[in-house]
Order: structure tokens, then sequence, then C-alpha cells
């Protein structure tokens, strides 16, 4: 089979948002189970064997900021990171509160200022930038911040900067929404334009959404604790138990690639083991083209021809 054209992967990041972990033994919106969702995640995860060199969580990981709510997340957390050797880095969201996030999360007792942070990945860089207000649900980075960002930036890291924040610089779908989401938008875009930044990391809209800022692609995870239905009338707003997910973040020497993963099990229509789709990679093409036409598309009972 012909090679791949692409050079191999650089960073591999995974890239989850929302957790929105209650406090007690409550479910998110008396339904959602937030805890059995994320470690569902990271469950269905494993079975990939990948190994992703950090996992950025893009806020509202609690859903009142409970420090219990934190303690549980961290117990789910730190285990899955350390079996797949990814740091992890945590980004606050409009539901979070600062200090018990950074007592728990962090080990810090900093307390009230804005939490960001900047995490060396092997040569790529992340930043983690605190869009919250405390006492609001609307984004907005301040004068002080955006200081530190373009000091940051001033020096670019090996492999280029990923920025990864809560409120999400991009148009409001959902229009009444546009209260919530981040102010001076434009005032970001400069900041980050002609700079080192070559992906803006969000969450915030428990939706899955594409766009750019500055010149730099945007990337939204959904949540993985229940996610916005975008079916319904306009202005309106429902939240749904499905469709939950994650994003992995490939980034490669010329691009930046964000794949969406749904949560949870689907019947299955085919499968291929990994030594049937390492003798069928070994085929001439055409006989590998004709074995996965033969093997592939028929049905799952189906044993692949090029075993
Ligand atoms: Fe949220
Ligand atoms: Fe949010």
């Amino acid at each position: 089979m012909t090679a791949t054209q692409h050079p191999p992967v650089e960073h591999f990041i995974l890239h989850i948002s929302d957790t929105h972990f209650v406090g007690g033994a409550d479910r998110l919106h008396g339904s959602i189970d937030s805890d059995a969702n994320l470690a569902r995640l990271f469950e269905d995860f494993s079975r990939s064997k990948a190994r992703p060199e950090a996992i950025a969580f893009t806020g509202d990981l609690a859903d009142t900021g409970d420090t219990d709510a934190y303690e549980r997340l961290r117990a789910i957390v730190e285990p899955a990171a350390a079996q797949i050797g990814a740091q992890v880095i945590w980004v606050m969201g409009n539901h979070d509160t600062r200090t018990p996030f950074r007592k728990v999360l962090l080990d810090s007792d900093a307390g009230e200022k804005s939490v960001d942070t900047v995490t060396d990945v092997n040569g790529l860089r992340v930043i983690a930038l605190d869009s919250t207000v405390p006492g609001h649900h609307h984004g907005e980075i301040s004068d002080e911040q955006y200081a530190w960002l373009a000091d940051v930036l001033a020096t670019p890291a090996p492999h280029g900067s990923v920025i990864a924040l809560h409120h999400p610089p991009v148009p409001s779908l959902i229009e009444p929404n546009a209260f919530v989401e981040l102010r001076e938008q434009a005032r970001f875009a400069e900041a980050i334009r002609g700079t080192d930044v070559r992906a803006v990391l969000g969450g915030h809209l428990h939706f899955n959404t594409f766009s750019e800022i500055g010149g730099v692609p945007v990337s939204v995870a959904s949540a993985t604790c229940y996610t916005q239905d975008l079916n319904v009338e306009p202005g309106g707003m429902r939240g749904q138990d499905g469709a939950q997910g994650f994003n992995l973040v490939h980034v490669y020497g010329d691009r930046v690639m964000h794949t969406v993963v749904p949560i949870g099990e689907f019947s299955t229509v085919y499968e291929v083991s990994a030594d049937q789709m390492q003798a069928l990679v070994s085929l001439p093409p055409e006989e590998a083209s004709a074995a996965m036409t033969k093997g592939v598309g028929a049905s799952a009972s189906v044993e692949p021809e090029f075993a």
C-alpha cells in the first residue's frame, strides 16, 4: 500500500471540556452522572492504547465550584493520566471557583487570582488562559492578562503555542447566549495575530464547533456531561443526555488536526483486527484494495479476505 504522504505527528493532546462535576451525591440537573461519563471516556479511550502527551480540560470542571467535586475529578483523572503518561492541564470555566480549583487541582493556595498557566509539552507550549469573571458567566481577559500573554508570546516556543481557554472566541450560534460569550474578541484576535499560536481550544458551548480568530483556527470541544440540542426552535435551548464526546488534537509540523470522538458504545458494523490490518498493508496496492472491498464492505461476520 502507498505510504502516508504526511510526516509523523509531533504532538498529541486530548481535549476534554465541561465535565460539570456536582457537589455531594446529587446528579447534574437531576439526571446526569457527570463522574460516570468521564470515567467512561477514559475506560473507552484506554482501549485505543494511544499515548497523548497531555490532557487539556477547557473549563466548567465543577458545576458550582464545590471542593468535593474537584476532589472526585482529580481522583478519576490523575490515575488515568498516569496510565497513559500524559500531563494534565486544567483551565478555569465560569462554573468553577478559583480558590478550590487552585487548592485541589493545582495544590496551590494562591486564591482568587486568575489561573493562567504555561505548560511545556515537549516543545509545544500550551497556554491556559482564565477567561472567567468571578460571579458572572460571560468571559473576559483583563489588561493584566493581555500584558502577561504578550510577554509569554514574545518568545516563540520550539513547536509553537496552543491557547486553551473556556470561553471560545467565536460567534454565538445560539444568539441569546451572546451575553455569556467572550467579550472584546477583536482584542483577542490582535493579541494572537502573527504570533506562534497555532490553535485555540475552547469549551463552554456544550457542542462542537470550529472557526478562526486572528488567522488562528479555533476548535471547541463539546461536553462530557450533557450537550446542547441544536435542532431546537431559534432562540431556544435544550440540554440533552447524548452526543457527549471529546477531541483528539494532533499537531503536525505544518498543521493541527482536531478529531471529535463520541463517548459511549455503539453496535459493530465491521471489525478488522490489528493483525489483519497489518496483513492488508503489506499487500501490493491492487490486492489490498480488492481485499478491502471484499472483506470490510460486507458485514461484521465476514472474515476479511486479506486475513
Ligand atoms: Fe459548561
Ligand atoms: Fe461555561
